[in-house]
């Protein structure tokens, strides 16, 4: 099989660049060379958030998004060559739902039109684990869960995230030569966030919402450069989470006394993460390099 990668695109318009996510992914791309215009409506708490090309635009205003991606922000803005969109009210419960699907809906179509009305042929953006089936009240129907099986959306915020995917599909096929990568992230965690990880352990049922897993931003950002330079045309979706779960009991286990009745495809090896990553290493290249087991000591709850 050919390697569906090309070099890094020079100039990239990112959004939600001062949330947690994004903080990690600009710092991420701008360490490896990528110019960064850093877009979001709040100008975030740290004022290292805004150093560097920061633009302030609410992405529910057509005309803000339509600038930032055609470059005509100032005189001196420059041509964009690619996109990642994180920008979103990033969970159920948040904001009343209907806020929650107005803001991300709106914002979401306009970055995909704005692109198509640029030209811009490469469009990364968040999707979430969520379109699994979280909260698996309805248990999976295997595990590992992969990309392989339809949008369960059990939310709202969910259901967005599944239209989005739908629609990328769509944006797609009206243009063959758009590449667009939808990052299925699991929950997003800072290493500040791992002092309470081995609290979880005393109750199997207490994380199993997500089955357990969890995405170190900088490893977040580690798949989105990788998808930058994914260069196959069409619309792909990857489960984004990292190698291993929260817990220190083996995965397995975890299984056995949660979801008795869910069937276990292959060999679970120790802690090893039920939220599939095969798709996302086999043709994205992403090789998740952070455990929260490097931070705390996994016995200390
Ligand atoms: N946090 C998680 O656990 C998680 C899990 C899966 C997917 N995601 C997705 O990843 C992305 C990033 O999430 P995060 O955790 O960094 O969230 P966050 O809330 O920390 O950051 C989101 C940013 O988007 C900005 N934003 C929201 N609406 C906007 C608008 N209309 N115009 C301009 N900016 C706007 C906010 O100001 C904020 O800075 C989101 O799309 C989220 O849905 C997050």
């Amino acid at each position: 099989m050919t390697d569906p990668r090309s070099p890094l695109p020079g100039r990239v318009v990112v959004t939600g660049a001062t949330g947690k996510l994004g903080r990690a992914v600009v710092a991420h791309l701008r360490a490896v060379g990528v110019d960064v215009l850093a877009v979001d409506r709040a100008a975030g708490r740290d004022p290292r958030d805004v150093e560097g090309e920061f633009l302030l635009a609410d992405l529910t205003d057509y005309g803000q998004v339509l600038a930032a991606l055609t470059g005509t922000v100032d005189e001196h803005a420059g041509r964009i060559d690619a996109v990642v969109h994180l920008a979103a009210v990033p969970a159920p419960g948040l904001q009343p739902n209907a806020t929650t699907f107005t803001n991300n809906s709106a914002a979401t179509y306009h970055v995909f039109a704005a692109a198509r009305a640029a030209g811009i042929k490469r469009v990364v953006w968040a999707s979430s684990e969520t379109v699994l089936g979280l909260p698996f009240d309805t248990p999976p129907p295997y595990a590992p869960v992969d990309e392989e099986y339809p949008p369960r959306p059990e939310t709202t915020y969910a259901l967005n995230k599944a239209l989005e995917e739908e629609m990328a599909r769509h944006f797609c096929r009206w243009d063959p030569e758009l590449v667009m990568v939808g990052l299925r992230f699991s929950n997003v965690m800072d290493v500040e966030d791992y002092a309470r990880f081995p609290s979880f352990d005393a109750d199997a049922h207490l994380r199993r919402w997500n089955l357990w897993g969890y995405i170190d931003a900088r490893d977040g950002a580690q798949a989105v450069e990788r998808a930058l330079s994914y260069d196959r045309p069409g619309a792909e979706v990857f489960i984004i989470a990292n190698a291993d779960t929260v817990m220190s009991r083996p995965s397995a286990e975890l299984m056995a006394e949660v979801y008795p009745d869910v069937e276990v495809r292959g060999e679970l090896r120790g802690h090893e993460t039920l939220l599939g990553i095969g798709k996302a290493r086999r043709l994205l290249g992403y090789a998740p390099r952070h455990s929260w087991r490097d931070h705390v000591d996994p016995t200390a709850g």
